[in-house]
């Protein structure tokens, strides 16, 4: 991937900055923020840009899947709450995206102001990537910087179309995040392992295929664990399997990894249950015990000592999939032990984005992890060695 210019490349003082950032956090029945991991992590960004004289940032995101229509649950009103209370300064929200009012806002906010833009997904223009809502957009400030990661693969208006307007750089976000989920992947500290998990082999077909060529160790769990299983002719009752489709998938795999003499691990026993439900009987069975027609719902403590004596001899791991269905209690052990030994390895670990850093977040150990991305569809991308458009759309770094 070529290197992008930052915000530390270009002039921000005194100058207006776009700061397009991903505050598509989850929201309860009372629109109430449940996980305000994503506001958090656009406070560096936001500092530095105070620190260097930025005479006023205008944020904008989206939030949820609006499809071009105002959607009164999805008006970003409580996040602007929740970044003035992480600030402790004052955030200018206005019910608008662009136009002549926004204008007058940015151009007559206090020095150092921050104005926070209603969901760009109201307007139809953004996700059609319509050049000139960009335009529109861009008219708003001097400079364009862009830390939204978890969007970093969808072409829309606000992180391409922008960039045909103003001079585009990274924020701190957005330079982590490629730090760790493509430059440390080039030349990762051996050992390294792959532990891959979360429910369906057809998401992670392309990650396994791609990590499979780089690391020593690959560590299988989850729901996808069970395809490759019934590839080895072991039956799992009626765990997520996909369609026998997708068996070859898995073969193919596995022969890709005894091939390039990668050592590739299985759950050697798993916790089942008769029925996929919170209170369905349940119990810890070897792998291939699977009584007819019960489910896999976590990996069993013996594969979690596995997983772990494995683990303990890498320098680097990239994890990617909760070990079994993490949503409910009963079924979340191997997730959590694997979770919190890792955060005690003190090496380097790298998470995708999504349930695994949904997980990770609740189990408040993301501070003890190298990185956990903020993204989860852009996540899965780039570790796939996709090169994501609105990365690709910031200025090359000489
Ligand atoms: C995410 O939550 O993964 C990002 O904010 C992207 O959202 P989207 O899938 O609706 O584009």
């Amino acid at each position: 991937m070529r290197r992008k210019k930052t915000f530390r490349d270009v002039e921000i003082r005194g100058r207006k900055v776009l700061l397009r950032v991903d505050f598509n956090v989850p929201l309860d029945a009372q629109e109430r923020i449940t996980d305000d991991t994503r506001i958090r992590a656009s406070l560096p960004t936001i500092n530095a840009l105070l620190e260097r004289g930025a005479r006023a940032i205008i944020i904008c995101s989206h939030l949820g899947r609006p499809k071009g229509r105002v959607v009164e649950e999805l008006r970003l009103e409580p996040v602007a709450r929740r970044l003035s209370e992480l600030l402790g300064r004052e955030v200018h929200y206005i019910r608008q995206i662009v136009g002549p009012e926004v204008e007058k806002l940015v151009n007559e906010v206090e020095e150092g102001g921050i104005v926070l833009l209603e969901n760009l997904r109201f307007h139809p223009g953004e996700e059609a990537n319509d050049p000139e809502f960009a335009r529109q957009l861009a008219k708003l400030a001097d400079v364009f910087v862009n830390d939204a990661f978890g969007v970093a693969h969808r072409a829309h208006a606000s992180t391409v179309g922008v960039t045909r307007f103003l001079p585009a750089v990274a924020g701190c976000l957005l330079e982590k995040e490629i730090k760790y989920l493509s430059e440390a992947l080039e030349r990762p500290e051996r050992p390294f392992a792959a532990l891959i998990g979360g429910a369906k082999i057809d998401d992670k077909i392309g990650l396994l295929e791609r990590i499979l060529e780089k690391v020593d160790f690959l560590l299988l769990g989850g729901g996808l664990a069970s395809t490759f299983l019934k590839a080895k002719g072991i039956d799992v009752g009626k765990s997520l399997v996909g369609t026998d489709e997708k068996l070859p998938l898995a073969e193919a795999i596995m022969a890709g990894a005894h091939a390039s003499e990668v050592k590739l691990f299985l759950p050697e026993d798993v916790v089942a249950a008769e029925r996929f439900e919170p209170d369905a009987p349940a119990r810890v069975l070897p792998a291939d015990e699977i009584p007819p027609g019960w489910y896999i719902m976590d990996i069993g403590p013996r594969s979690v000592e596995r997983f772990k004596e494995v683990l303990s001899k890498c320098k680097t791991v990239v994890w990617n999939g909760p070990m079994g269905v993490f949503e409910i209690e009963r079924f979340r052990r191997g997730t959590e032990e694997i979770a919190r030994f890792l955060a005690e390895l003190g090496i380097t670990v790298i998470v995708g984005g999504g349930s695994t850093a949904e997980a990770i977040n609740e189990l408040g150990l993301a501070e003890k992890l190298a990185h956990v991305s903020t993204g989860g569809g852009a996540s899965l991308r780039m570790l796939e060695g996709e090169e994501l458009p609105a990365i690709e759309a910031l200025m090359d770094k000489r």
